[in-house]
């Protein structure tokens, strides 16, 4: 099944595919270890800078290796600025290309984006679009209430959404109401309202939730029933194998440091296991 099949399959069945970001080997063998056991459909993404660490090639080739075990892996180009970026990846064999127009000029936003969904339609590569500026990062902002990220950043505009799709075609819209990056010191809680606007007057594009960190999980539950079929993770996952590392470092004298990284997966994992049982999308392969 391609990536626009497998967003298809959770749109009718109602569960959401958790999008992991990859920086490094070990979180995506911890994402592999988990769809595995899960048996569940997962987004593999990573943005300009985890893929240029990476390499955009290395990240097609081991995507497709784990393909091959009959991993179901979408690999997907997380918030790319630049349609230089987009090109790289689609060049390189991504699936789903995530364009980020969000700070940009409502007017030039739409231009690129179209450009990415002429690019990428004919080659059945999906394509997702951000208006109104998700704001925060996948970081600890310790000490920091959400509230405060939201008010710099404007939720989705709804109007504004359903121009965006018409004139760009894209398949995904990344919908904007409270899932601002990184964990924070409170929850975030989502504009469910706001979300339900957006499903009404887009009904056919996929609708994606980033900063998927630190998400109250009634209101993931409440948006994935509304609608939510793409649900972006990262910060979680980070935080999780940076406390083990640090665990380990402290503890251990190992300078062989793949003897350490099999705890450090297994801790990323319980991360990743745990969001796809709360979207849904565990059993689905
Ligand atoms: O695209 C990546 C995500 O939106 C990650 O958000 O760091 O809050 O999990 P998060």
């Amino acid at each position: 099944m391609n990536a626009k099949e497998w967003l298809t399959k959770a749109k009718k069945e109602g569960f959401a595919i958790g999008a992991f970001n990859v920086g490094n080997l070990e979180t995506l063998e911890a994402i592999v270890a988990a769809a595995k056991a899960k048996k569940a459909p997962v987004i593999i993404e990573a943005s300009p800078g985890e893929s240029s660490f990476m390499g955009y090639n290395n990240l097609v080739d081991l995507a497709q290796n784990y393909k091959d075990e009959g991993v179901a892996i979408i690999l997907n180009l997380d918030h790319a600025t630049e349609f230089e970026k987009v090109k790289q990846a689609f060049d390189a064999g991504f699936d789903y290309l995530h364009f980020d127009g969000g700070q940009l000029p409502f007017e030039e936003n739409v231009a690129i984006a179209k450009q990415v969904v002429e690019m990428a339609h004919p080659k059945a590569v999906m394509v997702e679009g951000e208006v109104d500026h998700i704001t925060g990062s996948s970081d600890l902002h310790t000490g920091e209430k959400v509230a405060s990220e939201q008010v710099k950043g404007n939720y989705s505009d709804p109007q504004k959404a359903r121009e965006f799709v018409e004139r760009t075609g894209v398949d995904t819209y990344a919908s904007f109401i409270g899932n601002a990056h990184g964990l924070y010191a409170d929850e975030k809680r989502l504009d469910l309202n706001r979300l339900k606007e957006i499903r009404q007057v887009i009904p056919d594009t996929f609708l994606s939730l980033h900063g998927g960190s630190g998400v109250n999980q009634e209101d993931i539950k409440a948006a994935i029933e509304i609608g939510v079929n793409k649900i972006n993770v990262n910060t979680e996952m980070r935080n999780a194998y940076r406390k083990e590392l640090e665990e380990l470092l402290r503890t251990s004298d190992e300078v062989a440091m793949y003897k350490l990284y099999p705890e450090i997966i297994e801790e990323v994992q319980k991360v990743v296991g745990e969001k796809i049982d709360l979207f849904g999308s565990a059993g689905k392969v």
